[in-house]
């Protein structure tokens, strides 16, 4: 053979490579609005910025149903890309090619391009739509799995991964996409569960569709497994590509700076009308954030899950920071367990990845109850802390409104290290806020007055002057300065020129013990 009729030979089986699971299966995937493994990375990638690896690997068991079927590339597609010019690895499940199911084969091109990714220092991107395990691999296949999830473990921290479900994906297979750092789902056509409808079915007699049982708005707002739920596929490739606006490379790198066109010295004269002057009446976080952050621009994390806390990435100065906020505009901003669990995961990335992390505060303390007392609200809101605790990028706080008891600890407070700390003349720093406290240490004597309501006020009246303002704080250091709102987003920007050089770590360890 000619080296012209070899390179011909060559083209043929690139060619048959590109099939998948062929035209028939091509099309009911296009009919149920999904879009083929390799069409997912045309519109994640750059514009022919793709180069696949392994293309010629196959599949190597060939009975019980598989007898005569080698198809290149077995049923996933893999190599690397740029996003906005910037090196990232992929793999892209084909669910044409046998369900998408992960075989021995399979497994290795996953964990070649994880190798390769932590090696080089690039962010992975796992495009999932798989039936799991191939069941004619048996053990193999579960041992593949196993290879990917320690990849995933040791890869986490030190580079992104991100994970989009653009199909099912079941049993031990949801737990790849779970260790990764954020989770991409589409509405309608994304499932993830440990066990099916059917097996649910017989053993809780519980009647569920795929939809409610796993579907992308049951993990976007129910279970928080999943961070963004959209309409299409289109929608959730484009916002990863988003998302590279703001995260770096690995965790050696530095995030990418912003345009910076927005002025740093904007002052925004409507910040002072935000906080209404009524402690108890809320507003929404969201308003200041828009205000304070270049363009206005909010890439929200989580949005649909514990809207009480807001977390999100956005450009200040051109820097990137990871915003975790308070919202008074749900349950008053209060901590509960489901927000300090988002919060938490969202701070240990940005300090993983050296995004400073500024945060709002406007909160009335943890949620008391029964539920969230046995539902274990002292563990889970324990990490927040230790979140907050041990990060050592840049932190900036705000304090707009309220700061009271252990909530004032936590988010991001002087005394855990917090850089920059200031208040705005609006602020109620204090164990708790003015009723509760006079209740509890003038209980006997408003009862005995002649006109408890008097009596109380006067007391709320006192307590407001003396404790529920930001001078207590400011007197001894805890905050560094208050603040005019106007000045917020030039204050901040200032605060994150200085940190730029910032230097600090933790005691040498093997691990921190999370409360988990
Ligand atoms: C081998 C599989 C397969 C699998 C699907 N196929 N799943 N082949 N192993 N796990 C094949 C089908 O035979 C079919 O082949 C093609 O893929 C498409 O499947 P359909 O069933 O026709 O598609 P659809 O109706 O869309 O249903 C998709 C599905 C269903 C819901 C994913 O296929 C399904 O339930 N599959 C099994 C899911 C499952 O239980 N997997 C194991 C989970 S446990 P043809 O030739 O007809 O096109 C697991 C353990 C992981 O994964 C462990 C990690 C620790």
């Amino acid at each position: 053979m000619t080296l012209r009729e070899k390179l011909d030979l060559l083209e043929a089986r690139r060619a048959q490579s590109e099939e998948g699971g062929g035209a028939a299966r091509i099309k009911a995937q296009h009919d149920k609005g999904k879009l083929s493994a390799r069409e997912r990375l045309d519109v994640l990638l750059d514009e022919g910025s793709f180069v696949e690896y392994d293309r010629f690997v196959t599949h190597r068991s060939t009975d019980f149903g598989l007898e005569g079927q080698k198809v290149y590339g077995d049923g996933v597609v893999t190599g690397h890309g740029r996003i906005d010019g910037r090196l990232v690895y992929v793999f892209s499940q084909d669910f044409t090619v046998f369900g998408g199911s992960l075989s021995e084969a399979f497994a290795e091109k996953i964990c070649k391009v994880m190798d390769l990714a932590v090696r080089n220092g690039a962010p992975v991107i796992g495009l999932n739509d798989s039936g799991g395990a191939r069941i004619q691999e048996g053990v193999v296949s579960l041992g593949g799995y196993a290879e990917i999830f320690l990849r995933n473990t040791l890869a986490s921290g030190v580079i992104p991964q991100i994970s989009a479900i653009l199909g099912p994906c079941a049993g031990g297979a949801v737990y790849s996409p779970a260790i990764t750092d954020l989770v991409y789902m589409v509405r309608g056509s994304s499932y993830m569960f440990v066990t099916g409808p059917n097996v649910v079915k017989t053993v809780t007699h519980e009647d569920v569709t795929m939809e409610r049982l796993g579907g992308a708005d049951t993990h976007a707002a129910t279970s928080g497994v999943a961070h963004f739920a959209h309409d299409s596929e289109l929608q959730s490739l484009q916002a990863i590509r988003e998302l590279f606006r703001y995260i770096p490379q690995n965790n050696l790198g530095e995030p990418p700076r912003g345009p910076g066109t927005d002025p740093r010295d904007r002052r925004d004269e409507s910040l002072l009308d935000v906080v209404p002057e009524h402690a108890s009446k809320p507003y929404d976080m969201h308003e200041v954030i828009a205000r304070v952050v270049d363009d206005g621009e909010f890439y929200e994390v989580h949005k649909d899950y514990a809207g009480n806390i807001l977390c999100g990435f956005a450009h200040l100065g051109g820097y990137s920071v990871g915003i975790v906020a308070n919202q008074p505009a749900v349950l008053a901003g209060v901590l509960d367990i489901n927000a300090s669990v988002k919060a938490a995961r969202f701070v240990r990335f940005c300090d993983a990845f050296n995004i400073p992390l500024v945060t709002f505060e406007d909160v009335p303390g943890f949620l008391p109850g029964v539920g969230q007392e046995h539902g274990g609200i002292i563990r889970h809101g324990a990490k927040l802390l230790y979140a907050y605790c041990e990060a050592t990028v840049p932190k900036l706080t705000v304090i707009t409104r309220k700061a009271y008891g252990g909530a004032y600890d936590v988010m991001s407070s002087k005394h855990i290290r917090g850089d920059f700390n200031v208040a705005w003349p609006s602020a109620e720093i204090a164990v708790m806020g003015p009723k509760g406290a006079v209740e509890i240490l003038f209980r006997k004597e408003i009862a005995e007055s002649p006109d408890p309501a008097k009596a109380m006020d006067e007391r709320v009246a006192e307590y407001t002057e003396k404790f529920a303002n930001p001078y207590v704080a400011a007197s001894r250091g805890y905050v560094d300065d208050i603040i005019d709102p106007r000045d917020t987003r030039p204050r901040l920007i200032d605060a994150l020129d200085t940190l730029q050089g910032k230097r600090d770590r933790n005691p040498p360890k093997k691990h921190g013990n999370l409360p988990l």
